[in-house]
């Protein structure tokens, strides 16, 4: 279970763009897990066996409802999010489509179980992902998009792509209950983080980093981007105070106690969890995703700077906002 929890947190969120000509953004194709699903996991799910995100507190602050995503609100990432591939009627994916879904894995789900590591979240992979993507594309010639697979390489025809990196996973509510240990140097003494989870972090986005430059160096023509996660979110838990954490950094707003709030066998959604009452003064919402008022942190590093290289453009105010949304 441990390995398949790295894994789904170090899952990749790609998402793939196109330019109008007044150079913003007009189109989003995402593809990745809980971080950025916005409905795609509850729709593949039968009713007996609804995943926590079809549940209150999921959604209150922003929907006041639940949509399936993994928040109390929208904002993830940084990323207008459009609407979820399973849930649209086919026509008004001109302004982008999530493929994302919750649990999924950048490797195949054979391969995976073939090595023992079984994951109970969905069969799901990014190579399920782009296959629907390539239906999509097959049956609608308005999105005139390519994207890059990251290591393999499909070329479907497009523009700019965003790739962010992990977060620092050691400053999460489920791995640093996961991993609690007595050796005080095991964390960082300014965060209260674990050192050893986070250096898994900085070692993949090394990685991706230099993978990056050598898919940049291949298709000089494709805009690559490369959004650090990692650091965009360790300036809240270096200074909590500054973004208006103030009631405990590590602690999740949803669960069932303890020292960070999370409780695997009864975890947010789940009887008896409860939610804190203001979730924007906390960080984490359920203990491995954000809270809204922190994905808005990370949001606007990513899109102001200086945490993307190269910088963002703007995104066309047609799609700044989640569609059917606008209003609220
Ligand atoms: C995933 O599970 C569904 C439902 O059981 C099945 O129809 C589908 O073929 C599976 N997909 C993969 C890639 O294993
Ligand atoms: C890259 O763009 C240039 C200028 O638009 C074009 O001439 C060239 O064919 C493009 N290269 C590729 C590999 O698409
Ligand atoms: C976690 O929750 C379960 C179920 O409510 C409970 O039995 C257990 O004591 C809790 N564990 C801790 C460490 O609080």
């Amino acid at each position: 279970m441990g390995v398949a929890d790295v894994i789904v947190v170090l899952m990749l969120i790609i998402s793939s763009l196109s330019k109008s000509a007044s150079g913003c953004y007009e189109s989003i194709i995402s593809f990745g897990d809980s971080l950025a699903d916005t409905g795609n996991l509850l729709l593949l799910s039968p009713s007996d066996k609804l995943p926590r995100s079809a549940r209150l507190p999921y959604g209150e602050t922003f929907f006041h409802h639940p949509t399936g995503r993994y928040s109390d609100g929208p904002d993830s990432l940084g990323l207008p999010l459009v609407q979820p591939y399973l849930g649209g009627d086919g026509r008004s994916f001109s302004k982008g489509v999530n493929f994302a879904v919750a649990g999924a894995t950048a490797l195949d789900y054979e391969y995976l179980e073939k090595r023992g590591i079984h994951n109970p979240l969905t069969n799901v992979s990014l190579g399920t992902q782009l296959d629907w993507f390539k239906q999509i594309l097959a049956k609608h010639s308005d999105l005139q998009l390519s994207i890059l697979y990251y290591q393999e390489l499909i070329k479907l025809g497009a523009e700019t792509m965003v790739v962010p990196g992990n977060f620092p996973i050691g400053c999460l509510p489920v791995y640093l209950t996961q991993y609690m240990t007595s050796n005080g140097k095991d964390y960082n003494s300014k965060t209260g983080c674990l050192n050893w989870l986070n250096k898994i972090s900085e070692y993949y986005n090394e990685l991706l980093r230099k993978e990056l430059s050598r898919i940049r160096e291949l298709h000089p023509n494709v805009t690559i981007i490369y959004a650090d996660s990692y650091n965009v979110a360790l300036r809240f838990y270096l200074y909590p105070n500054e973004f208006g954490f103030s009631k405990g950094i590590l602690r999740a707003c949803c669960g069932t106690g303890g020292i960070y709030n999370y409780n695997a066998s009864a975890e947010c959604g789940i009887v008896p969890s409860t939610s804190c009452d203001d979730p924007s003064s906390l960080a984490s919402w359920d203990g491995m995703h954000f809270t809204e008022a922190a994905y808005r942190v990370i949001a606007q590093g990513l899109l102001e700077g200086p945490y993307t290289t190269p910088q963002f453009r703007t995104v066309c105010p047609s799609i700044s906002r989640h569609p059917g949304f606008s209003s609220i």
